[in-house]
């Protein structure tokens, strides 16, 4: 799988637009400016294929990305206060779409800023993960805000947090200026979609 040919492939707004898909999919999850779009254009070894913005709740479609027979899945950010119920209902419609759809998800990166606490939106969707067999991996992004110390105490934190939801799966400290965790995450797609 080579990381560094991928291309945008499609964005959907709405839950009618989606379709089913077979291709093996990869997906982000996490609440708005935890650094999915940052995290995927790391992976992808690009500067901005994926839309990056300080404010929150840029992303409001599904984004896909193709990488060989591989696609990568950028969900739309979660837990923005100020996105109106419109919003929010058009985003819970696109998620539910998302995972009722027939289609080949192979696991799911599910983002925590390291710095906070974990959200009851993670958290539930954490849980939908497990009842529903995904496998998953937690990853604690934006690592580089914090110390060596400081990372190693809330990585425990975390998996305190978590509980068994932090039971065979694994929580990754991460930021896009390290390059080792970027690894980490490739090994595990590699292995999720080894025959692609
Ligand atoms: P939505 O599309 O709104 O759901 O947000 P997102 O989760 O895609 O977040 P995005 O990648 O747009 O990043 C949000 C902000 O966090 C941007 O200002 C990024 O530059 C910053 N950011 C992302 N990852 C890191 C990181 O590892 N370290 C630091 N210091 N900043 C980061
Ligand atoms: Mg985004």
């Amino acid at each position: 799988m080579n990381f560094q040919n991928a291309t945008f492939e499609k964005a959907f707004g709405t839950a009618a637009q989606l379709e089913p898909s077979h291709l093996p999919e990869i997906c982000f999850s996490g609440r708005s400016n935890v650094g999915k779009s940052s995290l995927i254009n790391k992976l992808l070894g690009r500067k901005s294929l994926a839309r990056v913005s300080a404010k929150p709740g840029k992303t409001v479609t599904i984004n896909f990305y193709r990488v060989g027979d591989v696609r990568l899945v950028d969900l739309p950010g979660y837990g923005y206060a100020k996105v109106p119920f419109a919003e929010k209902s058009r985003w819970s419609e696109l998620m539910e779409a998302y995972f009722q759809s027939d289609r080949a998800i192979r696991h799911v990166f599910q983002l925590v800023d390291i710095r906070h606490p974990v959200t009851p939106f993670d958290r539930s969707m954490l849980e939908f993960l497990k009842a529903s067999g995904i496998p998953y991996t937690v990853v604690l992004t934006k690592a580089d805000k914090l110390n060596r110390t400081e990372k190693g105490e809330r990585l425990t934190a975390v998996m305190q947090e978590l509980g068994e939801l932090a039971e065979n799966t694994q929580v990754i400290p991460f930021s896009v200026k390290e390059n080792e965790a970027t690894e980490r995450l490739r090994d595990i797609i590699r292995r999720e979609t080894d025959f692609c």
